[in-house]
């Protein structure tokens, strides 16, 4: 049975800084409380014109490079995003379009934060029943572009981004050794973005009540966030055998420092065995762990072989987990 292997992997985030700093212009902030409570010191916003497609053009030419893949050869393109170009047509067949992937079949995963191991997990299923050779997955996002800018319990967090893998079908031992995926749905009303769905279509009414932007009970969420993810880290690695001290490397979503030093003490893996990069880019949802699996890559945390544990949480709620013999 062949593999599911990441033979490459981008990653590219937009030119535009946005500091702590500049956020106190803004809104009744101060980067003391920003860095304290989140870990996040500055984040990244794409230019006017630049959308989640065009954002993952650039992270998925990286990857497909590295992975020695052309476009046209992908099976499936799956882009994890909750800001897509559209509603409709996919980002997905958007980013197939600007690829020249013409062999793809395409669509987009809505799983929010968590939506990049939701997709590696399904790729990993299509590797593995022998239905694909090659998949590019995507998770890429342009959150400035939903948050509502005069709120400040949300407008501090997130910022814009992509990351690509490409998963090739290999033989060998190397690749996806097993992803886990989580969802309760009564816990929605706790982060969602309501207006612009069949239930609010746009109006000038959803905008005047600003249904258009991302609503989030942060404290709500973060208690949630860190059992779960917690839960799922501890889970994933006993059903495979694994201990703490067998990962090379922790990947988790970016979304609060604090989240990600309790997840850290509960599979007991130290802070030089962490990928962390929240303090540069924020929350950028789906595409945080690919981003920071690139970046890992790039600086040399990770060599072959590695035992890598990825894990996330999001709206939904959704969370999941990934293990990977790098
Ligand atoms: N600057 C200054 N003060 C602030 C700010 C700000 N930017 N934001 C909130 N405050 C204030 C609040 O008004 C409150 O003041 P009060 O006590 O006078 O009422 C105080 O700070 C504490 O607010 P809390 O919301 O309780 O702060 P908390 O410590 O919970 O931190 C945060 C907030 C950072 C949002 C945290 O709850 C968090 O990280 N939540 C999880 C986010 C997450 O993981 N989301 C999931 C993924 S997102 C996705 O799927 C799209």
């Amino acid at each position: 049975m062949k593999k599911p292997v990441i033979t490459g992997i981008g990653a590219y985030v937009p030119k535009g800084i946005l500091t702590n700093k500049d956020l106190e212009k803004i809104v009744d902030t101060s980067d003391e409380w920003i860095t304290t409570r989140t870990g996040i010191q500055e984040r990244r916003i794409a230019a006017e014109n630049e959308t989640a497609s065009d954002l993952a053009l650039e992270a998925a030419k990286i990857a497909l490079k590295r992975a020695g893949v052309r476009a046209r050869n992908l099976d499936y393109i799956i882009f994890a995003t909750a800001t897509p170009d559209m509603l409709f047509p996919s980002a997905a067949c958007i980013l197939q379009h600007k690829l020249g992937a013409k062999h793809a079949a395409c669509f987009d995963i809505a799983a929010g934060c968590s939506g990049f191991i939701y997709a590696l997990s399904i790729a990993e299923k299509f590797i593995v029943s022998g239905d694909a050779n090659n998949i590019l997955v995507v998770g890429a996002e342009v959150l400035s572009r939903i948050v509502d800018w005069s709120d400040r319990s949300t407008c501090v967090l997130f910022g814009d981004g992509a990351g690509a893998v490409v998963i090739s079908a290999m033989d060998g031992d190397r690749g996806i050794i097993s992803t886990m995926l989580r969802s309760d749905g009564s816990y929605g009303d706790l982060l969602k973005l309501p207006g612009g769905g069949s239930l609010y279509p746009a109006s000038h009414e959803t905008v005047d009540n600003k249904l258009h932007y991302i609503k989030m009970q942060g404290n709500e969420v973060f208690k949630k966030a860190v059992k779960a993810m917690e839960d799922i880290a501890a889970e994933i690695l006993e059903k495979n055998g694994f201990q703490g001290k067998d990962v090379d490397l922790l990947v988790p979503h970016q979304a609060n420092l604090r989240i990600i030093s309790a997840v850290q003490k509960r599979v007991n893996i130290p802070e030089n065995r962490t990928y962390i990069n929240i303090h540069k880019y924020g929350n950028t949802s789906a595409a945080s762990i690919p981003i920071a699996l690139y970046e890992a890559s790039e600086r040399g945390f990770l060599r072959e072989r590695d035992l890598v544990l990825c894990v996330a949480f999001g709206a939904g709620f959704t969370w999941g987990a990934g293990l990977i013999r790098w």
